[in-house]
């Protein structure tokens, strides 16, 4: 452990994160661990995944070392009360099972920030959580599994309660806290972490009978990018045009220049075409 994550006091507790979720969320807990500091939680569940570990598998840490961001970028992950929490799911029918998952995550989270009465939370497709216009979180999903056999999911979540200055710098984009945004420093993450577990663990359960039919409405709901002016990067080729939000399947569709609408499975969009 790092000098600084020793010197900093635990904030994660086991037994208050136990107490604190609800009954339906707590049997679907397989094992729950919590880390002072790790390389990443994504990455720690991926490999227990691939040793048989069990569904339900949840893995926290108060710090990631080389905490994994989408499209191979790192998450800045310092201790001081964010949440980097990680959760894993085994789906049998296998991957065409997970399609659109990622999106449901995204409702889970929306829904755990506003129990927490925090306002303006958006998604920005496909898995940013938004505040603001600016990002205050992320999730990223890992699989691993045969082409056409079952396969397990690791879903990960960032989410910026507490975020150091001086950590901050490394931060490539507009960013928020929940401190900044409500003015209140002395966040439970204990409760936030049972809150977004009473969330995602449902939902995670259904899926493969529900599908991203289910929560489509209320990710729309959400959609702060429909309508607006953007860019979507498919590696280094940029698109412009107008956002008109999501298809059933959960594709990004771009209004391009020329009036034609095309679905995207990937890319990474940024607001006003900038
Ligand atoms: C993004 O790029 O927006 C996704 C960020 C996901 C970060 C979380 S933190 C917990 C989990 N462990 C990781 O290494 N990454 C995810």
């Amino acid at each position: 452990m790092s000098d600084l994550a020793s010197q900093s006091p635990a904030v994660l507790d086991w037994a208050k994160i136990n107490a604190a979720l609800d009954a339906h969320a707590a049997s679907l807990v397989a094992t729950l661990e919590i880390h002072r500091q790790i390389d990443s939680t994504n990455r720690y569940l991926l490999d227990l995944a691939r040793q048989g570990a069990r569904t339900g598998s949840v893995c926290l840490a108060e710090r990631q070392t080389a905490g994994r961001g989408r499209r191979g970028r790192s998450w800045v992950s310092p201790c001081g009360g964010n949440i980097y929490l990680s959760v894993l799911w085994r789906f049998a029918q296998g991957y065409p099972a997970i399609a659109g998952l990622s999106l449901a995550m995204g409702v889970a989270v929306i829904r755990a920030l506003r129990q927490q009465k925090i306002d303006g939370v958006a998604l920005k497709w496909p898995n940013d959580i938004y505040c603001a216009g600016k990002k205050l979180g992320g999730l990223l999903i890992e699989t691993s599994g045969e082409a056409d056999g079952p396969c397990a999911a690791v879903v990960g979540l960032g989410l910026n309660v507490r975020m150091p200055d001086g950590d901050a710098e490394d931060i490539d984009q507009a960013w928020t806290d929940l401190g900044k945004l409500t003015g209140q420093t002395a966040w439970d993450s204990n409760r936030l972490v049972a809150g977004l577990l009473d969330r995602i663990l449902p939902i995670l359960a259904d899926f493969e009978e529900r599908g991203l039919n289910a929560y489509l409405d209320e990710w729309r709901r959400y959609d702060c990018l429909k309508n607006r002016h953007a860019a979507l990067w498919l590696g280094a080729e940029r698109l412009t045009g107008i956002v008109r939000g999501i298809d059933d399947n959960g594709l990004l569709l771009l209004e391009q220049p020329d009036g034609q609408l095309k679905a995207f499975a990937s890319g990474d969009v940024s607001f006003n075409g900038a």
